[in-house]
């Protein structure tokens, strides 16, 4: 459906993408996950027609987009700092794109009420967008994007803004809406649960490359190598092998055991527990129980051999 190949761009000779190539299939959502600067709004850029590439091309259904402007290209923008009309109201935001192609007044007055409907923004065509929480200005801007039924549907970061929350909730009724609307859409964030909720595929970028994309179950199970592995938190990686901390039981020893507990910290449903390892090394372990070692405790580990993985 939509294809970005060998795409290359340079700003001032140094390079923002670098031959990053991106595959997205009819209705899937896949999530572009990466450090800052390695490319991910650039690469959205060249995908929507604001930035040309030097090289590469970008494939829609099949056809070369190389010079049709952003507005023909079918594609629906949701950028972080939503750029909404500050003076216009609600519904003159998210009418813009269906005014600007001559809709007809009362059937965009019936899309937009739809679209409302659709973000849980029902009612507010009236109110000034100044006047909107951060939340709600997210969908209204959501809401702008769909509004003219767009092929493809980019957004970038746009729930960077918010705060932990809200963005938990909005990404509930986004992973929903993306759901029901069957869209095909490319989701930059560089928050690993974000992508992971959303993204069919997790397409993973580094140094102006897509350099792995998976599912998340398949990045989770074999990342690429050991700086993927680093940057999806997971711990335990050395060289060329990582431990998930998952497979890593802790349990109180009656002997002498093999190390001693630096830290545990509950972040929620689990505990971060770190081993000392008399053999010097660390390990990272996560537990689902209440009750759990603590600090200076000495405890034996043992390892679930499936949570060893190889790395190349
Ligand atoms: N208009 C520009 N002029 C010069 N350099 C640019 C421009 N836009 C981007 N860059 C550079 O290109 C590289 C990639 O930038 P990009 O914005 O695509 O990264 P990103 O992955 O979106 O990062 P972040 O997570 O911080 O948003 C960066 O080094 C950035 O400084
Ligand atoms: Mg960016």
């Amino acid at each position: 459906m939509l294809q970005a190949e060998e795409l290359a761009v340079r700003f001032d000779g140094t390079p923002a993408l670098e031959g990053a190539t991106l595959d997205v299939g009819a209705g899937e959502v896949v999530t572009v996950l990466g450090p800052s600067g390695s490319g991910k709004t650039t690469l959205l850029r060249v995908i929507a027609g604001l930035q040309l590439p030097d090289a590469g091309r970008v494939l829609l259904d099949g056809s070369d987009l190389a010079g049709v402007p952003p507005h023909r290209r079918g594609i629906g923008l949701v950028f972080q700092d939503h750029a909404l009309f500050p003076h216009r109201d609600v519904l003159g935001n998210v009418a813009f794109g269906l005014r600007m192609r001559g809709d007809p007044p009362d059937a965009v007055a019936r899309r937009v009420g739809e679209l409302l409907e659709l973000v849980g923004l029902a009612g507010l065509e009236q109110r000034s967008v100044g006047t909107l929480s951060g939340g709600e200005q997210q969908r209204v801007a959501l809401a702008r994007a769909l509004a003219p039924e767009p092929r493809v549907l980019l957004l970038d970061e746009p729930l960077g803004s918010l705060d932990r929350r809200l963005r938990d909730r909005l990404l509930d009724d986004l992973a929903h809406l993306f759901d029901e609307l069957g869209l095909t859409a490319v989701y930059v964030t560089h928050d690993q649960t974000e992508a992971f909720t959303l993204g069919d595929r997790v397409a993973v970028m580094r140094d102006g490359r897509v350099v792995q994309v998976a599912t998340p179950d398949e990045l989770w199970a074999r990342p690429l190598d050991a700086d993927v592995a680093r940057f999806l938190g997971i711990a335990n990686v050395r060289a060329d092998e990582l431990v998930r901390p998952e497979a890593v039981r802790v349990l109180r020893t009656h002997g002498r055991g093999m190390g001693v507990i630096e830290r545990a910290v509950r972040t929620g449903p689990v505990v971060r527990i770190r081993v000392r390892l008399d053999d010097g090394g660390m390990l990272e372990a996560v537990a689902a129980t209440i009750d759990h070692p603590s600090p200076g405790d000495r405890v034996d580990v043992d390892i679930d051999p499936e949570g060893i993985v190889r790395l190349r």
